[in-house]
């Protein structure tokens, strides 16, 4: 199943409560909480304290996706804001493995992340123990970028990985995505799609979301028909 995460970078952070609900009624699945310090990256965002409040704002799994030096000493305060899920830049510690051990001992779905010049081995070896890997299609830092074309063959390989080892990870692609290249992420084995400044700069962001929605639909459905006519024959 294909989950399109709107993330909440590009939303009008007055109005926040508002922006959430929007998306929410338009079939958002999981919401995309973008963490900066200003320091592993050149921009600064929101903290825990904005994550609890979010938490008592919406019922929608948050997705909280670190972009923070030395992310393991804030794991705890992400915890008990109420992330449900927690990704952590690989290049942000030398502690990778301890980061997401605790993530998962915390009943947490962990996740890690690439820039787009960091390459699919940094993850090779603890693939099994994630829940999904997220490729940056854009250097992490701020929303409305372009899309990075290279990221596409990096989430092909990394579904062959994926795939090749059996393993029950899924892929998640970050940055610069819209209803013009949401297909080909998807044929190239994405399954969480986060999306910012075209849903929330959109004219109106319910119909921008629905849109994604009716192409990834239309994608599953030719997929599942093609993996039916596979088996049949
Ligand atoms: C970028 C963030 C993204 C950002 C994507 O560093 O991680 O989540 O919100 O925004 P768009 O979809 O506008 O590229
Ligand atoms: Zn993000």
């Amino acid at each position: 199943m294909i989950d399109i995460l709107p993330s909440i970078l590009s939303a009008d952070f007055a109005h926040l409560a508002d922006e959430i609900r929007t998306v929410e009624e338009a079939g958002a699945t999981m919401l995309h909480v973008d963490v900066m310090d200003g320091h592993f990256v050149p921009n600064i965002t929101i903290g825990p304290p904005v994550i609890e409040c979010i938490r008592k704002a919406t019922s929608l799994p948050l997705d909280v996706h670190l972009m923070i030096t030395e992310p393991e000493r804030y794991l705890r305060s992400f915890i008990d804001a109420g992330a449900d899920s927690i990704s952590v830049q690989v290049e942000s510690t030398v502690h990778l493995d301890r980061a997401i051990q605790y993530i998962k001992n915390e009943d947490r779905n962990a996740g890690v992340v690439l820039n787009p010049a960091t390459p699919l081995t940094m993850v090779e070896e603890v693939l099994e123990n994630v829940d999904h890997v997220l490729i940056m299609s854009v250097n992490p830092g701020f929303g409305g970028q372009k899309f990075i074309e290279y990221s596409l063959d990096k989430i092909a390989r990394l579904k062959e990985m994926i795939e090749e080892a059996e393993l029950d990870c899924r892929i998640e692609v970050d940055g610069g995505i819209d209803s013009g290249n949401l297909r080909e992420v998807l044929e190239a084995g994405a399954e969480m799609i986060v999306v910012g400044s075209h849903i929330f700069h959109a004219e109106d962001p319910a119909e921008a979301l629905r849109e994604l929605f009716r192409i990834a639909r239309q994608f599953e459905g030719e997929s599942s028909v093609g993996s039916t006519a596979r088996f049949e024959s």
